[in-house]
């Protein structure tokens, strides 16, 4: 019998990739997702790399009595990840409310619906976020977090202290929260990847839509950080890479290896790249120049932000293994594909 898991946000950039994973190491995969950020052709493209369609509520995880529901008719669940959740930083600064209902308010209905069945083996998508400015590199799980400088990032900082509270009361919970450094790249079928609705905040997608010609120019926030370039450096993941480990969490998370009952990993390469570096990248594997300008420093920007990725190596027995090259060529190619086939 396949082991049934619940993803939040299935259709989403990581949701998806990490629904594609599961499928294919045998996982039954059931999504929910209300598509404010998504694209139900997803779950086609999804059945076309791995030749099966996931089961799909359309559900806003706001809505308790809904989420209930689904957990109703599905109580042989196993385990939740939970992907669901705004994103874009600049939104999150001048509508915080919003955010904090949002993201919390969606935590908290599936952690309380995962309760009532009985079970809480719990997946946190969160963020290097949570570090803050970090006063030592590479940031290790032991690093203090702070308060992060955006509502957006605060409520990845405020979901974990949930969960360890939860943690503490819950003796039979087991809950893993996966810090995230900066993931980039699509599936290498070019089927799945990210697509940013309105202008993109973050360097891969603003860069790749600059090179196809739907942006003019690409703003390179500052070249006068402390860092070799002036540019800032940043730990860039495959998001292949990235579901993978989600993949052996659950695994650690079911046979019941973990050593305390709420877990944190970093989730990086251990490789810092600057800005620079990655227009230099990307102009190498596309074959292309990119039209970009230095201009001032973006409010909340860290000067260098990498992962010491020991724990989830020996822990999660996962490593990052795809090279820059390998995510910035795969960015590229759904970049020229993705508005062709999920839109
Ligand atoms: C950002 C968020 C982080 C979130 C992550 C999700 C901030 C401060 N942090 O991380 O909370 O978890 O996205 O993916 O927003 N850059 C440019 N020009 C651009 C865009 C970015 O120069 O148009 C630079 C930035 O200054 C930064 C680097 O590229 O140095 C990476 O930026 P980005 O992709 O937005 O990621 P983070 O800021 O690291």
């Amino acid at each position: 019998m396949k082991k049934k898991v619940l993803v939040t946000g299935g259709c989403g950039y990581i949701g998806s990739h990490t629904v594609v994973a599961l499928i294919q190491n045998n996982f039954e995969v059931i999504i929910i997702d209300d598509l404010s950020n998504s694209n139900a052709q997803t779950l086609n493209n999804i059945k076309k790399i791995t030749g099966v369609k996931p089961t799909f509520c359309e559900c806003d995880l706001k809505d308790i009595h809904h989420v209930k529901n689904v957990l109703k008719y599905n109580k042989d669940i196993e385990a939740t990840i939970h992907f669901a959740a705004y994103k874009a930083v600049g939104e999150s600064v001048a509508q915080p409310l919003l955010y904090y209902q949002n993201n919390l308010v969606s935590l908290i209905n599936i952690l309380i619906s995962q309760l009532e069945l009985g079970n809480i083996n719990f997946i946190f998508s969160s963020s290097a976020t949570v570090y803050g400015n970090p006063k030592k590199l590479p940031i290790t799980e032991e690093n203090q977090t702070e308060r992060p400088f955006s509502p957006y990032g605060n409520t990845k900082k405020i979901a974990e202290e949930i969960l360890e509270d939860l943690s503490k009361v819950n003796a039979e919970s087991n809950m893993i929260s996966l810090r995230y450094f900066n993931p980039i790249g699509a599936h290498e079928s070019g089927l799945i990847g990210e697509l940013p609705t309105g202008i993109p905040n973050n360097l891969m997608p603003y860069i790749t839509q600059t090179a196809i010609g739907l942006r003019e120019k690409l703003s390179v926030y500052g070249n006068d950080y402390p860092t070799p370039d002036g540019t800032p450096i940043r730990d860039y993941i495959h998001v292949v890479d990235l579901a993978k480990a989600h993949v052996k969490a659950l695994k650690r998370q079911l046979q019941q290896k973990q050593e305390k009952n709420f877990e944190t990993f970093n989730l990086g390469t251990g490789n810092g790249y600057s800005v620079l570096e990655i227009i230099k990248t990307f102009e190498k594997v596309s074959n292309k120049k990119l039209n970009y300008e230095i201009v001032g420093r973006r409010n909340g920007d860290v000067p260098s932000l990498y992962a010491n990725a020991k724990l989830a190596e020996q822990k999660l027995l996962w490593k990052a293994n795809k090279s820059l090259e390998e995510m910035i060529t795969s960015s590229w190619l759904w970049e020229q594909k993705a508005r062709h086939q999920t839109l």
